[in-house]
């Protein structure tokens, strides 16, 4: 190991991250009785220019009315490219109590982007006497905010997760896209020639790359990595794969754009009985072999690293934390 240790963030449970818009009264009344383990309240994309100020004051109104139980609760701000931006935050911090757990920062492109959105934070935090501090959900969807990942990731101490916002880094990287999220034919490989056998096309991921480097530059600085929307709705098998594949890169969860997503996110980011089992197995073992004084741990004949421990450990406290949830 190195003699750096990575501070993890605030652990919460992030399998499904519900999108909202301000806009919608009825959707952000309803959003506290869905099962997802985090809800955005929106004032960003999901909301027209001339909707803006009457989303802000819905969101502070359903911040303060709704019942939201325990769920984690943000708000995605306007972008630092906007006159929006500043009257979100301060309008929220000072019309709200202490329910909002997250700001959720747009089109991160650099870390002075992050420090300057702490600094505002930090001021009317100060001045209203709030002692809760906001976290902060950092969503990574610009070939800039790409570019400098890895500092933006180090920028704060509320950093609490990274977000590949899809849409909008297609549109950055200009990159082709057919579904929001989705893989796009014509990113593929054909087999070699072999005389007159048939050759195969195999479709590939165009956004592996993008989100094994937002894991990266997550797990590095301790945060959660999260993959961002998938389009259509309509899809629930195009949805699960998706959300499967980010998953076995690292994310800890995906957004849902309509409720039918959530139950989908949660059951994919969520550990299997198998390996739920397996890692208690494993712990086992561990206090077995400190109990008769072992140095190295064994399960089923094989050798049991350190690293294999730190899993289980945080697979079971993951298992636990989904029961009490
Ligand atoms: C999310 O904001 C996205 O652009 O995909
Ligand atoms: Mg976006």
């Amino acid at each position: 190991m190195s003699f750096t240790i990575v501070e993890q963030a605030t652990p919460r449970l992030n399998r499904s991250e519900l999108a909202v818009p301000g806009s919608n009264e009825r959707a952000l009344q309803k959003a506290a009785s869905l099962p997802a383990d985090v809800v955005f309240l929106d004032l960003e994309d999901a909301v027209a220019p001339d909707d803006k100020v009457q989303a802000r004051k819905n969101i502070i109104k359903a911040v303060n009315d709704v019942d939201w139980g325990g769920k984690t609760l943000s708000v995605r701000i306007n972008g630092l490219d906007t006159h929006y931006m500043y009257r979100d935050v301060v309008d929220l911090i000072e019309q709200t109590g202490d329910r909002i757990d997250l700001i959720m920062i747009p089109k991160v492109g650099t870390a002075a982007d992050v420090y300057a959105v702490d600094m505002l934070v930090t001021q009317v935090e100060e001045a209203m006497g709030k002692t809760k501090r906001l976290g902060f959900e950092l969503i990574i969807e610009t070939a800039l905010g790409m570019a400098n990942v890895d500092e933006i990731a180090a920028a704060s101490k509320r950093n609490e997760s990274l977000h590949f916002g899809v849409a909008d880094y297609a549109a950055s990287t200009k990159a082709r896209t057919t579904v929001i999220g989705g893989p796009n034919p014509y990113y593929g490989v054909l087999t070699d020639k072999d005389g007159d056998a048939p050759r195969e096309y195999h479709w590939g991921d165009m956004w592996h790359y993008a989100i094994a480097r937002m894991v990266v530059a997550a797990r590095a600085n301790g945060l959660r990595p999260v993959d961002g929307p998938f389009g259509d709705f309509q899809d629930p098998d195009g949805y699960r794969a998706q959300a499967y594949r980010a998953a076995v890169l690292g994310c800890e969860g995906k957004w849902a754009i309509h409720p039918s997503q959530i139950e989908l996110a949660n059951e994919i980011y969520s550990p299997s009985e198998d390996e739920v089992t397996k890692a208690k197995r494993i712990l086992e073992a561990m206090d077995q072999a400190q109990k008769e004084g072992k140095g190295a741990v064994s399960l089923d004949g094989r050798l049991i690293d350190i690293a294999s421990i730190k899993q289980a450990e945080n697979l079971v406290k993951k298992a636990e934390s989904i029961a009490a949830a």
